[in-house]
């Protein structure tokens, strides 16, 4: 049994904590959000994830999980889950990261390990972590052991997939690594790979600019698709029938707190990130694209009412971090769009929550921002009864486009030209 903080009970943090605490060890979440350690301690939680609400029930009866909001002293590990934004310039916004290391200075003791799951950027540990560990007095890698271990974790699937993925440790030194690994060990059943912390915070980086970078080539076809006239989603299925081929889905955007984020992080870091950089513009001008789709469609944007269905930045979970359909609704409204928005999972984040009828009426084009389980069957004949217009946009080639004729509609599909 160990003792371990976790410092930052959100999205990856809280799995993590109630993970270890299932395990039997003693874990703390330390947040500096009061809404969070008090719901912990209440044995709820404050995000949606399959699961971690039964978890955290168990693991807090069992007095096993408790948070507060001061770091605690002399634990055997200290886990650092905090966010890694970026700012207006996407440079990133380490100031959480420095501000959790910096708490946890007086509390460490000799032989505790310090653990950065935050995503960063290529050297943080070695340039950010070191140099304030250094004021706790200990030996850093003898008797403070330090690394970084990315997390991989899928929202939707955290609890299985941080128990069965794979995992990196990147330690300071040898000793480091060996005594982050055997921490894991004990949640972990996928293999535990050791390395140094750069090349580790270089993996994770790449993981998620791997899938950028895919995601703006998809989204520039469906672009070259709409100006040549053709279906881009007839393509793709056709291209990856090649045995080395294949191409990711195209779609409004790329958002969350990972992949529209960390890529930046290499770009800030090297000259040479052309490719990611360029991905990252193309990613990020998809709103925009979607945006002058509806306003062609409508013949103008001004006065016109357009139901959104769907604004988290992927199907079937709650959060609306970097969510390229809410910067897409914030950019109809600026022209003078009347915007109605339908999210069975984001309901309570927005001020803007209908049913989906509701969302219809008075509608003069519906939009499928997100894919969610709930938009699979919708009656668009009840639909139509409703709207003004008679448009519906499908961003992710997901509904049904006879049904929709079917109710008098017309159906229009990002990445298909005419
Ligand atoms: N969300 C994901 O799916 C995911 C997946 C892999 C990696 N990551 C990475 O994990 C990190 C955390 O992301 P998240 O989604 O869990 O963030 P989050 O916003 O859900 O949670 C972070 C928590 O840290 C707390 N916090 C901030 N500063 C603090 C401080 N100085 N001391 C104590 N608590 C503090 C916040 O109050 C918040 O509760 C990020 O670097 C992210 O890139 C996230």
């Amino acid at each position: 049994m160990k003792t371990i903080c976790v410092i930052g009970i959100g999205y990856v943090g809280l799995p993590t904590a109630a993970m270890f605490a299932s395990k039997g060890h003693k874990v703390i979440g330390y947040d500096l959000n009061e809404k969070a350690v008090n719901a912990l301690n209440r044995g709820e939680i404050i995000i949606e994830e399959p699961g971690l609400g039964d978890l955290v029930k168990k693991v807090v009866s069992q007095g096993n999980l408790s948070a507060q909001t001061s770091c605690p002293k002399g634990l055997d590990a200290y886990i650092i889950a905090v966010p890694t934004p970026i700012n207006e310039d996407k440079t990133a916004d380490m100031r959480f990261v420095e501000s959790a290391v910096n708490a946890i200075v007086p509390c460490v003791r000799k032989g505790s390990a310090v653990i950065l799951e935050s995503t960063s950027p290529p050297r943080t540990v070695e340039d950010l972590m070191l140099p304030i560990l250094a004021k706790t007095g200990l030996k850093i890698g003898e008797e403070l052991y330090v690394a970084h271990s990315p997390e991989r974790i899928l929202p939707g699937k955290v609890l299985e997939e941080l128990r069965t993925n794979s995992r990196i440790v990147g330690g300071i030194n040898q000793k480091s690594s060996e005594v982050v690994k055997s921490l894991y060990e004990s949640i972990v059943e996928g293999e535990i790979f050791i390395t140094t912390s750069t090349t580790a915070e270089m993996c994770k980086l790449m993981e998620n600019t791997f899938r950028d970078v895919n995601i703006a080539l998809a989204n520039e076809l469906a672009k070259m698709s709409e100006e040549l006239g053709v279906n881009c989603w007839e393509v793709i299925k056709l291209a990856n029938q090649h045995p080395r081929v294949n191409i990711l889905s195209p779609g409004p955007g790329v958002g969350g707190h990972c992949i529209a984020l960390d890529p930046w992080f290499l770009v800030e870091k090297s000259a040479n990130a052309k490719l990611i950089k360029q991905s990252r513009i193309n990613n990020d001008s998809m709103p925009m694209f979607v945006l002058n789709k509806i306003e062609s469609i409508l013949n103008g944007l001004e006065g016109k009412t357009v139901t959104l269905l769907g604004v988290t930045y992927k199907p079937n979970i709650d959060d609306i971090r970097e969510s390229p359909v809410m910067h897409l609704w914030k950019m109809l409204e600026k022209e003078g769009a009347n915007v109605k928005v339908c999210d069975p999972h984001a309901g309570e984040k927005i001020n803007n929550n209908f049913d989906i009828y509701s969302a219809c009426e008075n509608s003069d084009i519906i939009v499928l921002g997100v894919n969610h389980d709930q938009f699979a069957d919708i009656d668009f004949s009840l639909a139509a009864e409703k709207m003004n217009g008679c448009s519906v946009l499908d961003t992710r080639n997901f509904l049904n486009e006879q049904e929709i004729e079917k109710a008098g509609l017309k159906y229009y599909l990002l990445g298909k030209g005419n």
